[in-house]
């Protein structure tokens, strides 16, 4: 194992790791994308090892499902799996009302749909995604290649009318080449500064045509659990108004390293 995980690998190790005492023997479980789902889907096969959890997961992207393929988590697409009992997956920023930008990992649209699937959204984090106010991260929008320039003026035309600090929009590159992502789309980053109003911005985006979907999640996460460097993690929940601290013990030892550099 990575003996000396940095402090916000660690955050996010023990955020994944709280989380997924969430999940039950016979949940289907929606998986997110990132480093910091990766843990969770790492954890997750550790309590399907040692505990004999059955459960199937939904992954919410490519290197996900290849990632649960390696550990050992049974997967399952959504369209076989229907409706789910969970989601547990990353986020970019999340604001006091658990509204999030998502997306940096390119995986929006699957992440928006299997998460809106799902009877509950846990978001997992380290506590430095915590904001008063979304928008310091650029906000991912997924967008059709035809024509995407159009669609990109588009999307700068309209938030002049719209409560942002900032309108500079850029396509997202992998090397010299747009990114593709999962769905054979690109993602435009708009880097907005400050989103007065999410939701209003969510919405105005999908209107456009050429978008896709936005990277904002909101009303769709209940539970976002936060990991702190020192193991400590704090699970608040929205809808019951309540807050609590834990500790995850970080056991050298686990085998979910075991296959790590
Ligand atoms: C991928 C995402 C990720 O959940 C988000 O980017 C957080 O990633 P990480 O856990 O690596 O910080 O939205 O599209």
């Amino acid at each position: 194992m990575p003996a000396d995980l940095s402090p916000i690998d660690k955050a996010k190790f023990v955020a994944a790791k709280r989380a997924t005492e969430f999940i039950e023997t016979g949940m289907k479980v929606g998986l997110g994308t990132g480093s910091t789902a990766a843990w969770m889907v790492r954890c997750l096969a550790e309590r399907i090892r040692e505990e004999g959890l059955k459960v199937v997961g939904v992954p919410t992207s490519s290197r996900t499902a290849e990632l649960a393929r390696q550990v050992g988590v049974p997967i399952t697409t959504l369209d076989e799996a229907k409706w789910l009992d969970l989601t547990i997956d990353g986020a970019d920023e999340f604001d006091p009302n658990l509204a999030l930008i998502k997306g940096g990992g390119a995986a929006l649209l699957q992440e928006k749909i299997v998460a809106t699937a799902s009877d509950q959204m846990i978001v997992i984090a380290d506590a430095a995604k915590e904001v008063a106010q979304l928008g310091a991260f650029p906000l991912p929008v997924e967008v059709i290649p035809f024509g995407w320039q159009t669609t990109k003026a588009l999307i700068e035309e309209t938030l002049v009318s719209l409560d942002v600090m900032n309108r500079d929009c850029s396509l997202r590159m992998n090397g010299a080449k747009p990114l593709i992502t999962d769905e054979s789309n690109y993602i435009i980053d708009l880097h907005l500064k400050r989103i007065g109003n999410p939701r209003q911005l969510a919405l105005v985006l999908n209107q456009i045509p050429g978008v896709v979907e936005n990277g904002l999640f909101i009303d769709i996460c209940d539970i976002v659990v936060i990991g702190h460097g020192d193991g400590r993690v704090t699970v608040r929940d929205i809808n019951q108004g309540s807050e609590r601290d834990d500790f995850v013990e970080f056991k050298p030892s686990d085998n979910i390293f075991a296959d790590m550099e």
